[in-house]
């Protein structure tokens, strides 16, 4: 079963991350006793996945709270320039914003004391949630996944993308754990190799058959070998049911509509922006680099031009649900999300 410790920790004086720029190799952790160590690690993926970047930048909050020696209005100062610094890391995930929003939020108090408190326990809430979350997405999820089932996934957004268990590997660990028998195919995710580096890493781990494709090999593995099902992450979900996510996940909906696949989004409500349009989400643009070159070595010839765009937007009309924790949400989506917020602000 899944044997993996928490990608995100916070002990008190330092924020602890593994350090998944060393996976698969190297199951070791990076520690961060400043917010400009949360705000780097963030920025150049030490931890990646929407969840997991949003629990680390409250506990970079924390960290901020903790180690403060000052008055109240200095701090509440201190507070907002580094929420700033870790709003800027990264723009498409929203589990960032929203992270950082709900800790400032409960900053409120007459003493430091106070303050220092509340936001420690925010940020401790928000990773605590964060889990039981995916165990509720794994809970309502695993029942799509049959016995002999072939299911498709893209980049991570396993374990190691949230605090621990993951929003797209949760129903592959419940199904597991059930006895199902199937087997993951997943993409290896260029540029940056997630699905590759990390989710056959943990999938593996966890004793789940894993088979690991070029992301070019899609089509031959729905259109020669089968694939029964999809299940994708999210790092920001529209109120019409448009999902962002790593560079492919658009191509694969496409794929998936063309042979018939069931092509389901994982995520929890925090991944849901229910106040913009496409208008409002930026494409976080990243270093040709990570294009140009493999490995450290170089691929393509000096001075090519590279587009390197880390996330795409798939239409709810290529997307047949979304297994959030308070339920799976049917077409139409867009009256699925209404229905799931309001009934969750009504209860
Ligand atoms: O660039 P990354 O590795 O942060 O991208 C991660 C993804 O696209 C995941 O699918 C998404 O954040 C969901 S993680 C549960």
């Amino acid at each position: 079963m899944i044997d993996l410790p928490r990608t995100v920790d916070f002990d008190g004086r330092k924020v602890i991350l593994v350090d998944q720029r060393k996976l698969p190799e190297d199951l070791v952790f990076f520690e961060c006793e400043d917010v400009e160590c949360v705000a780097f690690a963030i920025k150049n993926m030490v931890v990646r996945g929407a969840p997991a970047i949003g629990a680390t930048a409250a506990f970079g909050l924390a960290l901020v709270a903790s180690k403060f020696e000052g008055g109240r209005d200095e701090l509440l100062k201190e507070l907002r320039r580094a929420a700033e610094l870790l709003r800027s890391t990264r723009p498409t995930a929203y589990n960032l914003f929203w992270a950082i929003n709900r800790v400032l939020e409960g900053a409120k108090g007459s003493s430091p004391d106070e303050i220092r408190e509340k936001i420690i326990g925010e940020a401790r809430r928000i990773a605590e949630e964060d889990v039981e979350n995916n165990k509720m997405i794994g809970e309502l999820g695993y029942r799509l996944i049959r016995d002999g089932y072939r299911v498709m996934t893209i980049c991570n957004a396993g374990s190691l993308a949230t605090v621990w268990y993951g929003t797209a590997t949760a129903p592959m660990y419940r199904a597991y754990e059930e006895g199902i028998k199937f087997e993951v195919v997943a993409l290896e995710t260029r540029p940056v190799l997630q699905g590759a580096r990390i989710t056959a890493f943990e999938l593996s781990r966890a004793g789940i058959p894993v088979k690991l494709i070029v992301d070019g090999a899609a089509g031959y593995a729905m259109s020669e070998l089968g694939v029964d099902l999809v299940i994708t992450g999210a790092d920001r979900v529209l109120r019409d049911g448009t999902t962002y996510n790593k560079i492919g996940t658009y191509s694969l909906s496409i794929l998936a509509k063309e042979h018939g696949v069931p092509f389901y989004v994982a995520a929890p409500t925090s991944t849901f922006d229910l106040n913009s349009g496409p208008e409002d989400v930026k494409i976080e643009m990243r270093d040709p680099k990570e294009v140009a070159f493999i490995g450290g070595r170089r691929i393509a010839p000096e001075g090519v031009d590279v587009i390197n765009p880390a996330f795409d937007r798939t239409p709810p009309s290529n997307i047949t649900g979304i297994i959030t924790e308070k339920g799976i949400v049917e077409r139409p989506l867009d009256e699925g999300i209404r229905g799931l917020f309001s009934r969750s602000r009504g209860a």
